[in-house]
């Protein structure tokens, strides 16, 4: 019996599974050892477990406050030590990862010695629920991760996880909305899988994800307006005239994932209450800015290339613009 030509599958109709799509990119490259794989498929699985716990918040009664701070000050969600506890059982399941940093622990987790001749070559650092203080009401909220090579001659653990953006090997995030996104890149373009909850996989919906140019549309919480500096308050007083639209639902990941998918651009300037802006540079704004320039986009905090600065805190705080070139050009002529 001969394929009839009409019943031959074209590549962007297969029914890949983000396992299969790493399996293939791992022989791909003869190298490979695959613990890479192992990395990302713990992601996922992490991923899977933090999106059952969403969709049943308020069933379980996980929503709202433990009473607790985290190391940022913040109140911490029940959901927020759900999803941290998630990754870190997950990653650590893993003997690849060596280290890992969450925006809920104060200091990097080692998670195994590396045992001589055992080179455990990485480091993964995340923010486990992002927009967390949406979950109360039913917002879309996310999980970022960016994955570093183990420095193995930093003379501790956070002298390991302190590198710039340009040095990440891959990173992304998982969008818990409508449906569960979890769009990644390894550094060759941009992939974007969709949870299809009856079979609990992530099947590959884009293999090359780029972000339109062009879309007049911006993303800032102007209630800050008034504290951020003359350039962006000069850039948005413009926007005003020339037809724009305005979305913002206060979740980076929310935020962001629209700007990839419409194009425009998403912002979070310094203000007063953030003077060198509110987002964490090590797993917020370096992995958004990883995928963001995959896709052809631009990443910038201030005048800066957002991925060259050189961290020296792990919780440090970065201003953002990022999104379509053209609209981060300029924005950046009015800085
Ligand atoms: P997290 O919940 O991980 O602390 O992140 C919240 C961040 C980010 O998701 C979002 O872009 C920003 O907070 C919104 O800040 P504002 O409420 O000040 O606009
Ligand atoms: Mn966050
Ligand atoms: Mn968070």
């Amino acid at each position: 019996m001969t394929l009839q030509a009409d019943a031959r599958l074209t590549r962007g109709q297969n029914l890949t599974s983000i396992q299969s799509y790493l399996l293939n990119e791992e022989a791909r490259h003869p190298g490979a050892t695959g613990n890479f794989t192992w990395v990302l498929s713990a992601i996922s699985l992490s991923a899977k477990f933090i999106a059952a716990r969403c969709r049943r918040a308020g069933i379980e009664q996980v929503l709202g406050e433990v009473g607790a701070e985290n190391v940022q000050g913040e109140s911490q969600q029940k959901l927020d030590v759900i999803a941290n506890e998630s990754l870190i059982r997950c990653l650590g399941s893993r003997p690849a990862v060596a280290i890992v940093a969450s925006e809920e622990n104060e200091e990097p987790l080692i998670l195994q010695e590396a045992e001589p001749g055992c080179e455990r070559p990485y480091v993964v650092l995340f923010d486990p629920l992002d927009g967390s203080s949406n979950l109360d009401v039913c917002g879309g909220v996310g999980t970022i991760f960016s994955i570093l090579h183990h420095d193995r001659r930093a003379p501790n653990a956070a002298g390991s996880v302190l590198q710039a953006g340009v040095k990440q090997v891959a990173a992304g995030y998982v969008l818990y909305g409508p449906s569960t996104v979890l769009v990644m890149t390894t550094g060759h373009g941009v992939q974007m899988f969709v949870l299809d909850p009856s079979i609990g996989s992530f099947l590959l919906v884009n293999d090359d994800v780029r972000i339109p140019d062009g879309h007049r549309s911006y993303s800032v919480n102007e209630a800050y307006l008034q504290s951020f500096p003359e350039g962006y308050r000069n850039y948005l007083e413009w926007t005003k005239h020339n037809g724009y639209s305005q979305r913002y639902v206060g979740t980076m990941v929310a935020d962001v994932h629209r700007v990839l998918m419409k194009g425009g651009v998403f912002l979070y300037p310094p203000s007063d209450k953030a003077p060198k802006g509110k987002l964490r540079l090590l797993y917020e704004a370096n992995p958004m800015s990883f995928v963001m320039e995959q896709a052809g986009g631009k990443a910038f905090s201030g005048t800066e290339r957002t991925m060259e600065i050189q961290p020296t805190k792990i919780h440090e705080r970065t201003s953002v613009v990022m999104g379509s070139p053209s609209e981060v050009d300029r924005v950046l002529s009015f800085l």
